[in-house]
This record gives structure tokens, C-alpha cells and sequence, in this order.
């Protein structure tokens, strides 16, 4: 790789050793790839961050680069914990796993790292500008940030984040290159598109009729923060999608594929009807990517005067919570039962065994809450998900 003076300093070490060897794994990643040089990144989004996931060794490798004198050089946040940093007692979490992950955090902190932990980065305040590169992970956020927010940015594990936050360079190939990120198929959605559940049903569709080639989506007439956010969770879980473009309502440019492939109402149902299980739920989660503030608005709403008699979990982020406090809707929603899990959400947090089946409004909820936790699954709307909750 061509590598500027700057960079080979740090290559050599002559920046510390965290530094050294997060460039030796930017540049291996980079040749990898056949990327010819570094790019300065704007932002970072570390996914790999619930000791659930990380265990003991992952623990170990953070701690020692904080140890090393690792610290971010841009703005970096985190995707969701193990548990709600705060209010983790009220989750079920044990105080073992409790503080494995404040060690987690306690080694980001010491990074520099702004340690609010969510998968909707863009909800608070890392949230850069049309067109920059950055170093996102979280699969939901990367497919948004491409794809609505025009950002280039490349899924990355959580090293590689890690290591661009340390030096604030990622190697150019993939979704940085303008030439890699035309459409490759043409989709007509000829199906109606109203609740978020369409939208998870649709990128489910999508992502098993076209795997990872990128989509230009034609048909949809409305989607707004919320149903995009959803949609890109679902493409990206079902087909790997890191982007996508649909007609009128994304802003990136794209030429026009020639080859078309339709997507039915029929498929949609049938994809909702995949997306369900018949089981008794005992757990519903909400906030598949972390809610948003209209979200916990309508959540407040729904939940007005009603006693929920089901465990009932609502993921967000913590600066979004405390908006939510003081505009009073944290209240209404606690007085139902309902919990709030900042910081976490339920397929992060150790739920294995505690529950059997989760109902959801998120596609991408299902496919985690059925592959890491075996649970049996439900899929429905907001409005229906509030009835379940209140039935005995
Ligand atoms: Fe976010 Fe967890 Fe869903 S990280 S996208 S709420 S699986």
C-alpha cells in the first residue's frame, strides 16, 4: 500500500504501540482487499461491545490496548452492551456479568471512546455529513449511513473500527471506492407499504431474493426515518447489504440496472408469515434498531393508563431517554411496567434461557432472537404488540 510519512510512523511505532498495531491491522486488512492506500475517516462506530459476545479474551485484548496508551483520534461511540450501564438490576443481569462489562467500558473510556452505547449513532450526535468516510460496524448502521445518510463507510468488525479510532485512517476499497456503489439490480416493490413490520418484511424479501448485490428499489412512495432505519436492519441481516438506493428517497446517484426483479405483495405476506411463530410470548422488545425520540413519543401514547403483564423491553439510546424524561413520557411508560433498556438491547443482553418467545416489530429482532437465544418469535406492529403486552 502506498502509505503517506505520516502513516508509516505510525506503522514503525513511533506513535505507541497501540497505534502500531492497529496500523498493522488496517494495512494487512488493506492488502487483503487490494486497497492502494489509507483514507482519513471522520467517524468510528466499535461494534463488539457486550462481554456476552466478547468473553474473557476480548475483555484481555482491550484492556491491554488501553493499557498501551490507545485513544481515539475522532469521534467514536459504541454499539450496544451487555446490559443497561445504568439500570441493569432491573433486567434480570447478575452482578458477575455486570462487572466483566463496566470493565469493558472502563477500557473504552480510557480510549477516549464516547462510551453511549447504541446501534443509531446518527440519533446522537455521531452523525457526520453527506458524503464523508467513516468507520462504521453495527450492519443496521453501515446500510443506513450509506444508504440515507450518503456516508462511505465499509462494515467493520470490531478491531478494525477499534483500530481506525486509533489512528483515524481506514484502507480505501469497497463502499469508499464511488465506482463500487451503483446499483446492480432494479426491484419494483408492487406491494403496499404502510407499518415498520412492511418495511422488515420487504428488506427480508429483498435480501433473500438478491443476497448481497446492491438494489435500486423503485415503488415506494413514502418512508421516513423510522421505517428506513427498519428496513435497513432487515436488508442487511437478510441479504448482507452494506447499501442500497431507492428512487426519490435516498440521496446517493446510481445508474439505472437493466435487469428488474419484482417483489409481490404475496412475498411480503409470506415473508411475514416466515417472520412468526404460534407461541406464547413472554417477552416483548421494541427498538430494533434503538427507538427513536418519535418512537418512545407513540410508545407514551400507546402505553397511557395501560398495565403491561408481559416483560416488556424498550431499547434506546441513553441521550434519547433523557429526552424522553424530561418531556414526561418516561413516566407514563414506566407506570405500565414497561421497562426501558438503554444502553443494551435483547439480543446483546444474556436473555438464553430466560424467555421462550420474544414479539417484536424488528425482522432483524427475529432473526437474532431466533439464532443466538432459540426463542420462538412474533412479529407485529407496534399498536398489535401493545395489545399482547396488556393481555393476560
Ligand atoms: Fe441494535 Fe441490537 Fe437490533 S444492536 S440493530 S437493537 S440487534
Amino acid at each position: 500500500m502506498d502509505l503517506t510519512n505520516y502513516e508509516k510512523e505510525m506503522l514503525e511505532g513511533k506513535h505507541g504501540i497501540a497505534v502500531k498495531k492497529a496500523m498493522y491491522i488496517l494495512v494487512a486488512l488493506g492488502n487483503i482487499f487490494g486497497a492502494k492506500k489509507m483514507v482519513e475517516v471522520s467517524s468510528v462506530q466499535i461494534a463488539g461491545v457486550s462481554y456476552d459476545n466478547l468473553g474473557e479474551a476480548g475483555l484481555d485484548y482491550l484492556s491491554s490496548i488501553a493499557e498501551e496508551g490507545g485513544k481515539a483520534r475522532v469521534l467514536t461511540t459504541l454499539n450496544p452492551a451487555g446490559m443497561d450501564l445504568e439500570n441493569w438490576k432491573n433486567l434480570g443481569i447478575s452482578k458477575e456479568f455486570a462487572e466483566k462489562q463496566k470493565r469493558v467500558i472502563e477500557a473504552f473510556q480510557k480510549m477516549g471512546v464516547i462510551t453511549t452505547c447504541t446501534c443509531t449513532p446518527y440519533f446522537i450526535g455521531n452523525n457526520p455529513h453527506y458524503g464523508e468516510h467513516v468507520a462504521w460496524s453495527e450492519s443496521s448502521a453501515v446500510a443506513y449511513g450509506n444508504s440515507v445518510l450518503g456516508l462511505k463507510t465499509n462494515r467493520e468488525g470490531g478491531p478494525s473500527a477499534l483500530a481506525s479510532a486509533l489512528t483515524g485512517r481506514t484502507p480505501l476499497y469497497g463502499l469508499h471506492l464511488d465506482e463500487n456503489r451503483n446499483a446492480k439490480i432494479t426491484i419494483k416493490v408492487n406491494a403496499e407499504m404502510n407499518e415498520i413490520t412492511d418495511f422488515g418484511a420487504l428488506g427480508y424479501a429483498i435480501g433473500k431474493k438478491i443476497g448481497k448485490e446492491i438494489p435500486l428499489i423503485k415503488g415506494i412512495e413514502k418512508a421516513g426515518v423510522e421505517e428506513l432505519k427498519s428496513f435497513s436492519a432487515s436488508i442487511a441481516t437478510y441479504g448482507g447489504q452494506g447499501l442500497y438506493h431507492i428512487e426519490e428517497i435516498t440521496p446517493n446517484k446510481t445508474n439505472e440496472p437493466k435487469e428488474v426483479k419484482e417483489i409481490s405483495q404475496q412475498e411480503i405476506d409470506e415473508a411475514k408469515k416466515f417472520l412468526n411463530d404460534d407461541s406464547e410470548v413472554d417477552l416483548i422488545s421494541v427498538g430494533c434498531p434503538h427507538c427513536s425520540l418519535k418512537e418512545i413519543q407513540e410508545l407514551a401514547e400507546l402505553l397511557k393508563g395501560k398495565k403491561v403483564k408481559k416483560e416488556f423491553w424498550i431499547c434506546v439510546a441513553r441521550p434519547i431517554k433523557s429526552i424522553a424524561d424530561s418531556m414526561g413520557y418516561t413516566k407514563i411508560i414506566e407506570e405500565s411496567g414497561a421497562k426501558f433498556a438503554c444502553d443494551t438491547c435483547m439480543a446483546v443482553a444474556p436473555l438464553k434461557g430466560r424467555f421462550k418467545c420474544l414479539a417484536t416489530n424488528s425482522a432483524k429482532a427475529i432473526f437474532y432472537g431466533r439464532g443466538k437465544n432459540q426463542f420462538k418469535t412474533i412479529f407485529k406492529p407496534l399498536n398489535e404488540l401493545i395489545e399482547l403486552a396488556v393481555r393476560e
